[in-house]
C-alpha cells in the first residue's frame, strides 16, 4: 500500500469515528429507506439518491411509504438535519462512502438484470473522487463487485485499492418482521482490498451489532445467496410436505410443532402461499446464472 493510499484511508477513518463522513445511499427503497434510518440513528448524516423524483419530494417532506420506518421518524432526520434525498446523481461526488441498494431482478429469460448496478456504478464514476468509500449491498452472484462494479468505477481513471475503496456488504433486511431491524442485523462483509475491508468494517460497527469480515467481496456475496438459497429450498420443501401429509391426514403444523423440539440439526419453515419474499425465489437463478 502506498502512503497516499494509506493517508486517504486513514483520514476516512478518522471521519468515520468521529460521525464526520456523509452517507451517499443509492436506490431508497425497502433495504435503502431502512438502512438511512439506522445509519443516521448511529450520527452520520445522510445524503439519499433515488431516480423517483415523486420519493425524493416526499421523503424531503418526512413522508415514507415503507412500513418500518414511520412518516414521525423520517421528519425527525429531516428536520435534524440527518437525512436528505436528491435525484441529482452529479452530486455524488458529496458523500464520504456511498452505499449502493438498487433492484436486482431477473430479466425475461430468467437471468440476472444488472442494469440498475450498471447505471449506479457508472453515475458514481463519472464523480468519482480520490478516498471515497463504495459498497455494493444489493443482492447479486459472486464476482458482481470485482467483475461488473469495479471496471465501471476505475472508468474514471482512479484505481481501487490505491485512490478508492470498494466492498461488497449483503443487505438482510426482513421488511415486516418487527423482531429484527437493520441495526439489529449483523453484517458480513468482504472487499477488494485490506484497507477497504478495514473501512467498510470500520463504518458498519457503528450501527450494527457484529460485522464478520470475509476474505473476498465475492465470498461475501456468496454468503447471501447461500442464506437466500437455503430458505427458497426448505420453503418449497416444507410445502411439498404440506401436500404429502395433507393426503396421508397428517397435520403438518402438528409435526412441525414437535420436529423443532429437535435442538440441532432441524429448524422450522412454515407451509404458505408467501415465497420468503419477492427475493427469494429469484436468488437461486442469480447462482445458476453464474456457475
Ligand atoms: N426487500 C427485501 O426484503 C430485501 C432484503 C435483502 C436484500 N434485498 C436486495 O436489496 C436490493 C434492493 O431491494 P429493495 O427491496 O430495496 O428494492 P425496492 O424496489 O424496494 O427499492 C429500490 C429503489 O431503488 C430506486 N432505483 C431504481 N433504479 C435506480 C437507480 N438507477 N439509481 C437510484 N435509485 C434507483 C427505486 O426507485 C427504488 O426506490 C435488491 O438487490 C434486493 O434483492 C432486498
Amino acid at each position: 500500500m502506498d502512503a497516499v493510499c494509506a493517508a486517504l484511508g486513514d483520514r476516512l477513518a478518522e471521519k468515520i469515528a468521529a460521525r464526520e463522513s456523509l452517507i451517499g445511499i443509492i436506490g431508497l427503497g425497502y433495504v435503502g429507506l431502512p438502512l438511512a434510518a439506522a445509519v443516521a440513528g448511529s450520527g452520520f448524516r445522510i445524503l439519499g439518491f433515488d431516480v423517483a423524483e415523486d420519493k425524493v419530494e416526499n421523503f424531503n417532506q418526512g413522508l415514507s411509504n415503507i412500513g418500518s420506518v414511520s412518516s414521525e421518524t423520517l421528519t425527525e432526520m429531516v428536520r435534524r438535519k440527518r437525512f436528505q434525498a436528491t435525484a441529482d446523481f452529479l452530486r455524488l461526488d458529496e458523500p464520504d462512502i456511498i452505499l449502493i441498494c438498487v433492484p436486482t431482478p431477473l430479466n425475461a429469460h430468467r437471468e440476472p438484470d444488472l442494469s440498475y448496478i450498471v447505471s449506479s456504478a457508472g453515475a458514481i464514476s463519472r464523480r468519482l473522487r480520490p478516498g471515497q468509500l463504495v459498497v455494493l449491498e444489493s443482492t447479486t452472484y459472486p464476482g458482481t463487485t470485482e467483475e461488473v462494479m469495479r471496471p465501471i468505477l476505475e472508468e474514471s481513471g482512479l484505481q481501487s485499492g490505491r485512490d478508492f475503496f470498494l466492498a461488497f456488504s449483503p443487505e438482510r433486511e426482513d421488511p415486516g418482521n418487527p423482531q429484527y431491524k437493520t441495526s439489529g442485523i449483523p453484517k458480513v462483509v468482504g472487499a477488494d482490498s485490506e484497507q477497504a475491508l478495514r473501512l467498510a468494517c470500520a463504518f458498519y460497527d457503528g450501527f450494527v451489532p457484529r460485522v464478520i469480515p470475509v476474505s473476498t467481496a465475492a465470498t461475501a456475496e456468496a454468503v447471501k445467496l447461500m442464506e437466500n438459497i437455503f430458505r427458497s429450498v426448505n420453503i418449497a420443501l416444507v410445502n411439498e410436505l404440506k401436500h404429502v401429509y395433507d393426503r396421508m391426514g397428517i397435520n403438518i403444523w402438528e409435526v412441525i410443532e414437535a420436529a423443532k423440539t429437535k435442538p440441532f440439526g432441524f429448524m422450522p419453515f412454515y407451509p404458505g402461499p408467501g415465497l420468503g419474499g419477492h427475493c427469494i425465489p429469484i436468488d437461486p437463478f442469480y447462482l445458476t446464472w453464474k456457475a
